[in-house]
């Protein structure tokens, strides 16, 4: 399919490095696509970010019929921009397209639309350590229609924004509370997908957590509230007498994390055991009480790797490592991130240039 461009006539400014934040600035172009049923996905176009009209009956507003991914892209040290493992977050699109009910896109398409989006916007990838260039795939539901049923119609969006760290503790541990009172996911539901409401019912504990002096919560299973699945916005590892404890993705209700997956395959290599295995928060409680419980740090696309240095259940409050970015950690983000910035030669075929 071809891609139209449209140029914007009011190109923006860009914010300095040092002001990104997350999530604050958009680029000056998007890529959208629309579907049709009948006539499939249509009309693929570059256009000028900005505002776009739907009706106050458009599906997404009510039954939040809409999933999203998020992958970056890097300058390179020879300035060349790179995206890291985008296929995978593609894939991971199209199977929460298909639990949410939305028709598969096409992911050669997803990838051209985006790689000409990246090349006209290169100037827009931030230049120092730590940063880069968010990229936020999405779809949504777009028919006026207020009858419970999929939609007939969507939009897909790529839209671009210079980002920072996620969380304004940088690399410095965050605290966490893990709940048992509140619950993410249940075991037939839509836990794997990057899919709205996940992060829509997430808030309400989050906020309770933040005014309790915690950055993120992090949940357990909804069945027996006893072991670890994840954190709002990143998976969990916990550094156990020496191996690498992870939840396994079997049960459906976690994210399948592309940072995840890379962490487990790096941490391998450099030697560590790692288990993908469910472990009960009453274990890490045990580890922690026998002097096992070496670092725990949190993996996401947004927070890369994010050491957690308090952990709270029940008002047992522990402290991780005595509050510091553990060994472990620190080496992922340094080899994940070399590899991001092409520092370090890619031999996972991880990186795709645009
Ligand atoms: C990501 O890590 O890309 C996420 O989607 C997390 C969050 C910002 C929703």
């Amino acid at each position: 399919m071809e891609i139209r461009v449209v140029r914007t006539k009011q190109p923006k400014v860009k914010p300095n490095d040092n002001e990104l934040g997350f999530g604050q600035y958009f680029t000056d172009h998007m890529f959208v696509v629309d579907y049709k049923e009948g006539k499939g996905w249509y009309d693929a176009r570059i256009v000028p970010y900005g505002p776009f009209e739907v009706e106050p009956s458009c599906m997404v507003f009510h039954y939040g019929q809409a999933i999203f991914e998020g992958m970056k892209a890097y300058l390179n040290k020879d300035g060349e921009a790179v995206a890291f493992r985008p296929f995978s977050n593609i894939k991971r699109l199209n199977r929460s397209a298909e639990r949410l009910c939305i028709p598969q896109l096409d992911e050669e398409l997803v990838w051209e639309g985006m790689k000409k989006l990246l090349e006209l916007e290169k100037d827009w990838i931030p230049k120092t350590e730590g940063t880069s260039l968010y990229i936020r795939p999405f779809v949504i539901a777009t028919d006026h229609h207020l009858g419970v049923r999929p939609s007939h119609t969507y939009k897909f969006f790529v839209i671009l924004s210079p980002v920072g760290a996620y969380y304004k503790e940088g690399l410095q541990p965050v605290k966490i509370y893990v709940t048992d009172k509140y619950i993410r996911a249940a075991e037939g539901g839509v836990g794997f997908t990057k899919t709205a409401g996940n992060y829509a019912v997430s808030l309400y504990a989050a906020e309770e957590a933040k005014r309790k002096g915690y950055t993120q919560v992090l949940w357990l299973d909804a069945k027996e509230n006893k072991y670890v699945e994840e954190v709002g916005t990143m998976n969990i590892f916990f550094k156990i007498n020496g191996v690498l404890v992870t939840a396994p993705l079997d049960s459906g209700t976690i994210l399948g994390g592309v940072t995840r997956d890379s962490v487990i395959e790096l941490a391998k290599e450099m030697g560590y055991a790692v288990e993908e295995r469910h472990l009960s928060i009453q274990e890490v409680y045990d580890a922690h009480e026998a002097g096992e419980l070496e670092e725990v740090f949190g993996t996401g696309t947004a927070a890369v790797i994010s050491p957690v240095g308090v952990l709270n259940w029940n008002d047992r409050i522990i402290e991780i490592n005595e509050g510091r970015m553990g060994d472990v950690s620190q080496k992922l983000y340094d080899r994940i991130t070399a590899i991001q910035y092409g520092k370090e030669e890619d031999k996972y075929g991880w990186i795709e240039k645009i």
